[in-house]
Order: C-alpha cells, then structure tokens, then sequence
C-alpha cells in the first residue's frame, strides 16, 4: 500500500504571505477564469515592473476570517466578478456572506480592537470589479463589499476600478491599473516612474541541461495539461479543473472546398484513463426502482398518448377522456395523485393487461427527484453522521377519499426504518433479499444515497449574538442542530446568547419531538429556553407559536431588537410562516410604538440583512 502525503494547504494567507516574504496578496472571485487571469497578471507586472512581491489567491482557499491580521504595510488587491442578479462567483461566495450577508460586523479572529465597529483598521487593499452593464446589478458585488470594507475602517488606496464584459473590459482594466500602481507604489514607498522606465529585460537564456537537469525539468508545470496522476499520486477524478490530458486519435475537417470557413471533426482517446461515457447497459427493473418516478401521476399529454394501447373500446374511451378534458384529468389523476400504475387499475377491467411500449414509458414517467431535508444534527456535535427528521407522508386525497396517498422519499425511509428495527438494531445482522441476492443490514444492507447542498440558513457566526427560533413540528429539524451547535460552543468555552426555541405540536404526550432531548441541550446555555405551544391538548386551548410569540413579545424584542439578535423561521410556508412574519410586524408595532409600515419596512429590513431567515415548506 502506498500512502502519498500530501502537504495539507495552509488557510492562512498572512502566515502564507510571511513565510514566503510577500507584500501584496490579489484575491480573486472568478467564475470562468478572468478575474484570475487579471489577478495573475497583476502579480505578475507588480513583480517585473516594480519587483514587488506578490501572490495570487483565490478567495475560496483562505481563511478570510484573518483578513483583520494582515499587516498595515502589506497591500490586499480584491478583484471580484459580479454573476447573474449580483451574485458572488462560486469561490467567492463564503467570503460575501461573511463580510456582506451576515452581521453589520462580521466576526474576525482577532476580536479585540479599539473600535469595536472597525476590526479592519489595519488593512489596506485596492479593489476591481468585473461585471455586465446589462444586468442590472451592475458591479454590485465588488461595490458592497467595498463599501463594506470601508464602514470596518479598512483603507482603500486607490480608486476602485470597474470593468464592463458588455463593453469595454480590458480597456476599463487597462486604463484603471496605471493610476493604482502609482498609488500603489506611493503606498509602499517605491518609486513609480523607476519601474515605468526602460525596456524589459530578457532573464532567459538558452542552455544545454545534463541529464540530472533533465530529470529535474520534468516536474516542471509547463501550462498544458499534465497527467494529474503524476503530480497527486492517487488516481484522479477528472473534471474541469483538473481535466485529462487525452491524445488526440483522428481529426479531419468536415466542410470541404472552403478556405475561410471550417468545422472539425476530432477524436480523442480515453483509454486507460478511467473516463467512460458509454451508455452502461442496465436491466428494466434497475430503471423502475431507482431511475424514474413510478408514483407521480402521469400526465395529461401522456394519458392521451396512451389511447391506442387500450385493449379495449372502454379504456379507450376513458383513456381519452381523462387525457383531454382537464376536469376530468384533475380528478382522476392530478388532485387524486394516482400514480400511472393506479390509473390503469382504474381503467382496465378485471384480468385485462395493456403493453405500453418502453421508449414511451421512460419518455414521460419523469426521473426521480431528489428530496431535500433540513439536516437536524450539528456538525460540531456529529461530525460524522447526519440526522434527519422527517415525518411520513401519508393522506387520503378529498377526491378519492377511500385511497391512500403515500409519499415517495419518506415511505421509503419508513421501510428501511421497519427493517432495522424488526432486527432490533442494525445488529444483529438483519437479512433482507435485493435484485441481487439476499444480503445482510449493516454490511451491504440498506443505504439511503445522500447529498448535502450548500445552504443560508445557518446560524450567525458570531456566537455571542441571541437567537430566536421558530419551528413547529417537524419545522424544528435545523434548530435540533442549532441548539446542539451552541451546547458544544458553550462545552468549548465560547460565549453563546440567548437560545430562544419556540415549538408547536398537538399534544405533549404523542408528538413532543426530542422532548427529552431538550434539557439535556440546553441545560448549560445561558437563557435557553424552549417554549411550546400545544394545538390539541385536552383541556386546553388550541395554541399556536405565533401565540406564545405574542405572550413573550418583550423578550422577542429584547433579543432581536436591542441585542441585535437573529430570527429564524422553519416549517409550514403557506400559513405558519406567514402568520409568524405578521406576528413579528405586530410586536416592532407594540414594542417598537411603530406605525404599521414602518414595522413592516423594519422587518423587511431584517430580511435584507440576514437576520431573519427561512427555512420553509408547503
Ligand atoms: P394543528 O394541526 O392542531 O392545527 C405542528 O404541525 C403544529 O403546528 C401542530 O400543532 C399544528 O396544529 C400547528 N399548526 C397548524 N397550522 C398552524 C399555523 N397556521 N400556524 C402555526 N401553527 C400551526
């Protein structure tokens, strides 16, 4: 067995800079390529023209937490392209919702500067833009988070420059740089018009190498695309970044007699690196259980298409019908969410079959959808594992009353849930028999294929900030984690707010998730509580969280006013959600003495800022 190691890479772009004796580091956000490219040309006039010392960075490689620790004789150079409706590029995008997204002062390592407000004072940078006038958040990334560095007390050397890709962009790029390297050089103390003088000088000279030289050589990166095996030592994944270098196998050029005009066809050969794009023969069954969604109603156009495959006049007759007339169609199929399978139950007398052919079928039973769960575990508390919560969908639809309707995802579950649990516990090894055999839980049983997508709802990075958190039902997934979250900060010394949860259910004794979890959580948490609202608790009224958000309306103020705390909302999105936002203008009315629109913008407002966010559903 080998083991190659590979040197972890530091985040630490100011240690990085010392140790390599650098003066000025060029952060890019780059989505294709041309702000690094600027970036690493930046660089690279900065150290031949005025033979500073200079590092590029992509954003997404450093911590930008230390930014506060960047020495005041030391220069960071951001250039930031702006995408889409004025948002960050994919490397960039932890860096904006540190410094733009989350609080008006965003956490730094440091934490301890005169001016609370302005951790920043030390750092000074110079920034470009690169965006597209014809959308209309032109620039707005590299502008808020000037504007933001700037209000942190960060210094701004030169003018900000802004490139438009519709228009003019390498001319805005080129007439911009000039002016900033004379301040840039003014900053450092270098002489401008030194490095302005004279013809380059040529550094390469021609030479024979011996062998060992050879040798050496080799490992140089020379731009094309090395074979990634040779550098890493563990067979690569290629993908756009680190593609696969393949030979080219055949190419010729497809349009003849035309001198100015061509169209190549190429061949590049694949062998041996493990790529494959073949389709991979597989069986029908594999098709049905994991590729397409056999219980989502078919639909309209796919029920009509269906009708010269009805064995008989009367299917064929319905057939039609529910494939044209809509009312009919929403009944028996959409509201009743009949599955393909159902509807030709319903259709087909008894003993009756009908052939459909395949290609048909897979063209119209659409693929299989991911679900998407909010996680209910912290990281920091589980790291390797990821809990879910998830309540079974199961219901009678009011136009088929005597049918049930299960949902996909979480009957599933269901089922691998009775199978672990008729064996007790994942062991002793429970048996269960697949396509492939009869194989054992625990060792190749039951696996639920997962992935984890990036997401806003997060809690804010400053611990010390309180939290207020609303999460009827099964709407009180993420905030399990929130709360595990801030019980292990606390276990490791950090100040941790307030930690305000407000759960609904019907009854204490049937559906009080985790209830007894919650002491436990929030036992060492200064001002934790969890506060519920039972719906339908004998004997007692029907109670909502939006009303006991109202009986604690002066602490929801406190928290989220006065200590500018954070407010998060998770569960039903049509009414819950609502009726929570409605109640949370009605406490900035009564709390705030605001007029109705003006705790409407204030709550808006809140929005904007990252300090209220949702998670919801319907
Ligand atoms: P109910 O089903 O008794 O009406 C979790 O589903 C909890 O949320 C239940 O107690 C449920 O009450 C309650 N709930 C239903 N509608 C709601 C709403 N509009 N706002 C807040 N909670 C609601």
């Amino acid at each position: 067995l080998k083991i190659n190691k590979v040197a972890k890479k530091t985040r630490d772009f100011v240690q990085k800079m010392k140790e390599t004796d650098k003066t000025i580091i060029f952060f890019y956000g780059s989505q294709t390529g041309t702000s690094e490219d600027y970036a690493a040309r930046l660089a690279k006039e900065g150290t031949q023209r005025y033979n500073l010392k200079t590092m590029t960075a992509d954003l997404e490689d450093y911590d930008m937490n230390l930014l506060d620790t960047l020495p005041s004789d030391h220069l960071a150079v951001f250039v930031l392209a702006t995408y889409g409706e004025g948002e960050p590029t994919d490397n960039a995008v932890e860096f904006w919702e540190h410094m733009v997204a989350g609080e008006d002062v965003p956490e730094f390592s440091v934490g301890d500067y005169e001016d609370a407000e302005k951790p920043l004072t030390n750092v000074h940078y110079v920034m470009f833009g690169l965006g597209n006038k014809t959308y209309e958040h032109y620039n707005s990334v590299c502008r808020r988070v000037d504007e933001k560095l700037l209000k942190l007390g960060a210094t701004r050397i030169a003018e900000r420059g802004e490139g438009d890709d519709d228009g003019s962009l390498e001319e805005d790029f080129l007439s911009w740089k000039d002016d900033m390297w004379k301040a840039v050089c003014d900053f450092l103390g270098i002489d401008f018009l030194a490095g302005n003088s004279g013809p380059r000088q040529a550094t390469y000279k021609i030479q024979e190498h011996t062998a060992e030289e050879v040798e050496e050589l080799k490992k140089i990166y020379y731009g094309e695309h090395q074979e990634p095996k040779f550098m890493l030592g563990s067979r690569p994944t290629y993908d756009s970044k680190n593609p696969y270098a393949a030979p080219i196998s055949a190419s010729r050029d497809l349009f003849s007699a035309t001198a100015d005009r061509h169209c190549l066809h190429m061949e590049v050969d694949v062998a041996g690196s493990g790529i494959t794009y073949q389709a991979v023969p597989t069986t029908y069954r594999t098709i049905f259980r994991n590729y397409i969604d056999i219980t989502a109603p078919p639909s309209r156009a796919f029920i009509g298409q269906l009708t010269p495959f009805a064995p008989t006049e009367e299917a064929n007759k319905t057939l039609a019908l529910w494939g044209q007339d809509k009312e009919a169609f929403r009944i028996n199929v959409a509201d009743a969410r009949r599955s393909l399978g159902t509807v030709l139950e319903k259709i087909l007398g008894a003993g009756q079959t009908m052939e459909i052919p395949f290609d048909l079928l897979i063209e119209s039973v659409p693929r299989l959808q991911t679900r998407y769960y909010s996680i209910s575990s912290s990281a920091k508390a589980h790291p390797t594992s990821i809990h879910l919560t998830a309540v079974i969908l199961n219901y009678k639809p009011d136009v088929a009353p005597d049918e049930i309707v299960y949902g996909l995802a979480t009957n599933f579950l269901h089922n691998c849930h009775a199978h672990i649990n008729k064996a007790g516990a994942i062991e002793p090894k429970y048996e269960i028999t697949g396509p492939k055999g009869t194989y054992l839980l625990g060792e190749n049983g039951i696996k639920v294929p997962v992935h984890v997508r990036h997401s806003n709802f997060k809690l804010p990075r400053n611990s010390a900030l309180p939290i207020v958190m609303i999460g009827p039902g099964t709407g009180v997934a993420p905030f399990r984690g929130f709360v595990q979250d801030r019980a292990h900060d606390v276990k490791n010394g950090k100040k941790v707010g307030a930690t305000v949860l407000f759960f609904g259910c019907r009854r204490e004794e049937e559906d009080y998730l985790y209830k007894d979890e919650w002491p436990e959580l929030m036992k060492d948490i200064e001002g934790a509580q969890i506060i519920t609202a039972l719906s339908r608790q004998p004997g007692q009224p029907k109670t909502y969280v939006q009303h006991r958000m109202n009986e604690y309306k002066e602490l929801i103020w406190d928290l989220i006013h006065k200590q500018g705390g954070y407010f998060y909302v998770c569960g039903d999105a049509k009414n819950m959600a609502r009726e929570v936002n409605h109640k949370l203008i009605e406490i900035a009315m009564t709390c705030g003495e605001m007029s109705e629109e003006k705790a409407t913008t204030y709550v808006k407002e809140l929005r904007g800022r990252g300090r209220y966010e949702e998670d919801v559903w319907s």
